[in-house]
């Protein structure tokens, strides 16, 4: 086993060892991938202010997010299909988050049910919608987060229709997956993935199979989601979603400050400043470039909270102190679940939070709800760039 001391040792383990169509379609943008490299490449044009001979004890990274305490402000992001990269993935990394003390988001298109992941987990976890057509569906999925004990709602607005994913089509990644020889030769090498999946029932998305009409089997998935998706989504729709849910809500999906706006005036509880980790509009602003101008416009309204591209400590320290109260990783945990499996998801969060712990005591502070803007060195067009 190599050392793993970093996000990216992590990830190229899960590449040896996840099944080629499940790593792809983890490690892949739309089109061009533009955006999807741009999340991660954007950071890199901020820098850190050095700071000496400043008292470093007592740090601390405890914050809180929409009012629950977090260990440190790092969510994990809703991810579909994350029992894919393990067996019962959605498990582990719940487990993970719950016992370090961060917020775990369950996806609609997630492998575990909402009701998996409560019996096997003893905090409230919170619970991400699309905004689907099947109000009936809609309201049931609510019901169901809402006996499973779920503190909070994310509903993802960017995703109406679906992003053109090149890996994904040539894969044959759909739901159910289309086999091909190629596929089937790469999936007999990665047989520590397939001997855990043999042991699991669960191998569909247990949101869906078996709860919406028409779906009583894996193979009536995909005309399924080509329908079910609400094309016609507007704000109106948002604020009914909101009021069926009835308790705390956070807008996913908003890149645009006159959108931020409009999500802040419905009275979400956070917005996220995201664009599906590159998976939907290419050629969007990367998350990081587009955070600045959300917060001038509601950071006084609504909590903003970020995530595309995270893939370090130093990548959190940077969205916080440009004035982002939360963020949230993808791959970086799924690389983790993908190489190592629960042990894994805690080996990303342990990264993560001894990066971004150390970064905030040299740039000088001992409290990461204390970190602002002036630990930055920002170029000074990073905002401008673009009309
Ligand atoms: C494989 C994969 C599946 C995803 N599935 C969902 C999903 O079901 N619902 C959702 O709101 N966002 C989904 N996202 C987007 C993430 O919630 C998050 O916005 C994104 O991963 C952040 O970028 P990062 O991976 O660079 O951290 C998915 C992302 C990935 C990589």
């Amino acid at each position: 086993m190599p050392i793993i001391t970093t996000i990216a040792d992590l990830k190229r383990l899960h590449k040896r060892r996840t099944p080629k169509m499940f790593y792809d379609y983890a490690e892949s943008g739309s089109w061009t991938e533009q955006t999807f490299r741009e999340n991660t490449s954007d950071f890199d044009l901020i820098r850190l202010r050095q700071r000496i001979a400043v008292d470093m004890t007592n740090r601390t990274t405890k914050s809180t997010m929409i009012g629950q305490d977090v260990a440190m402000p790092v969510a994990l992001a809703p991810v579909g299909l994350t029992g894919m990269q393990s067996a019962d993935g959605e498990i582990k990394a719940a487990r993970a988050a719950e016992k370090f003390g961060v917020p775990f988001t369950l996806s609609t298109m997630s492998i575990c049910s909402i009701e998996d992941v409560a019996e096997n987990t003893t905090k409230p976890f919170w619970f991400q919608v699309y905004t689907l057509k099947d109000d009936d569906f809609m309201q049931r999925l609510f019901d169901r987060a809402r006996a499973a004990g779920c503190s909070a709602i994310i509903i993802t607005l960017d995703l109406q229709i679906l992003g053109q994913r090149h890996k994904d089509i040539k894969n044959g990644m759909s739901a159910p997956p289309k086999f091909t020889l190629a596929s089937m030769a790469d999936l007999a090498t990665k047989w520590g993935w397939g001997i855990e999946m043999l042991q699991t029932k669960r191998r569909f998305f247990g949101n869906i199979v078996g709860h919406a009409k028409g779906v009583s089997d894996p193979s009536s998935l995909s005309s399924w989601t080509a329908e079910a998706f609400d094309h016609a989504l507007d704000w109106d729709r948002v604020a009914q979603l909101m009021k069926m849910w009835g308790g705390k809500v956070i807008l996913k999906g908003i890149l645009d400050a006159d959108d931020a706006r409009k999500a802040a005036a419905l009275g979400a509880d956070a917005i996220i400043v995201s664009n599906h980790g590159g998976r939907q509009l290419d050629g969007a602003l990367s998350s990081i470039r587009a955070l600045p101008a959300i917060l001038d416009a509601v950071g006084d309204k609504v909590e903003v909270h970020f995530d595309g591209g995270i893939r370090s400590g130093q990548d959190v320290l940077k969205a916080l102190a440009l004035g982002a109260k939360g963020t949230y990783v993808g791959r970086a945990y799924i690389n983790g679940l993908g190489a190592m499996g629960e042990a894994g998801v805690t080996k990303a969060l342990d990264i993560i939070h001894k990066e971004l712990d150390t970064t905030m005591a040299l740039c000088g502070r001992r409290d990461i709800r204390d970190v602002d803007r002036d630990i930055l060195l920002v170029p000074k067009d990073f905002e401008g760039a673009w009309m």
